[in-house]
């Protein structure tokens, strides 16, 4: 692995795809500072690499506790070379029964949660001669997916963002990679019923994304295969409205059976 002895702070490393990433990446020699709620998953993945890990626990919603991550984080070390925005979530819509305010509920952890990682990391990122901002967003934001209304939509405004950002933190010399991917098999998508495809294991994700992170490639999207779907899909707005509505109309009728049932 090209990016070593670096420091490197992922976000969301308690579970998935964030504890595969840190556990590659302090495989590899590298000090990483991994946070998440759930202390007892992070000193299970420090055990994984003991002197190459650090432990910053924290809920990026709780201000109180924002401000004295900032502190603890700063102790950890007087830089940051990268970041890695990964903490997340994701529920789905029902629409025999919306929930509207799940919209705000998933904005809030995946896009004004990285927002705030962001914010307590930015001041160390320019320490670094040469920083590197890694947004997770995903493949859910490049086509309207039924009962994806707030998980989408908080994708997109995660990639707008640091699509946006990049421009401006350009002359400070910090690059910013957004990326993109399909289906992982974590903990969020088992709790899926739906069929998903080009299902992809964490450890094979997160070695693809260090891949193209030791690039600092501008965008990364896969599988492949899954984008190049996306991307057609894209130019047949109306073939995918019937489609995804035919979609739709057989999980709300099965939705409706397993409620009747229960
Ligand atoms: N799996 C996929 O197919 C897929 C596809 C595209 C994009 N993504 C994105 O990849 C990222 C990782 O997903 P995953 O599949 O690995 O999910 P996961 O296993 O559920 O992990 C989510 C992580 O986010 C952390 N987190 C959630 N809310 C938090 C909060 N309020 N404060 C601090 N940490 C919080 C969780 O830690 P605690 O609960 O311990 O706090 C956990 O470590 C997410 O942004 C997801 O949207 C995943």
């Amino acid at each position: 692995m090209a990016i070593s002895n670096e420091v490197i702070w992922v976000t969301g490393a308690s579970s998935g795809l964030g504890y595969e990433l840190a556990k590659q990446l302090a495989g590899a020699g590298n000090t990483v500072i991994a946070s998440a709620r759930n202390l007892d998953a992070l000193k299970s993945l420090q055990r994984e690499a003991p002197s190459n890990i650090e432990i910053l626990d924290f809920d990026l919603l709780d201000d109180a506790a924002l401000s004295e991550a900032q502190a603890r984080l700063k102790a950890l070390s007087p830089k940051l070379d990268r970041v890695i925005l990964n903490a997340g979530t994701c529920e789905y819509m029902d629409p025999l029964d919306f929930d509207w305010s799940l919209a705000e509920k998933i904005m809030r952890v995946n896009y004004v949660g990285m927002v705030n990682s962001l914010s307590i990391a930015y001041d160390l990122l320019r320490e670094s001669e040469r920083g590197h901002i890694v947004g997770i967003a995903s493949q859910a934001s490049e086509l309207p997916f039924t009962r994806a209304e707030a998980y989408g939509a908080s994708k997109a405004a995660v990639q707008y963002f640091l699509q946006s950002l990049r421009l401006d933190v350009k002359q400070f010399g910090i690059d910013v990679t957004v990326v993109l991917p399909g289906f992982v098999d974590t903990p969020l998508t088992r709790r899926n019923t739906f069929s998903m495809p080009f299902l992809m294991p964490a450890e094979e994700a997160a070695g693809r994304i260090i891949g193209a992170i030791e690039k600092r490639v501008l965008r990364y999207a896969f599988p492949r295969r899954l984008s190049a779907m996306l991307w057609m899909l894209r130019r047949v707005p109306r073939l995918w409205l019937s489609v995804g509505r035919d979609k739709s109309s057989k999980n709300n009728t099965q939705g409706a059976e397993s409620r009747q049932e229960s």
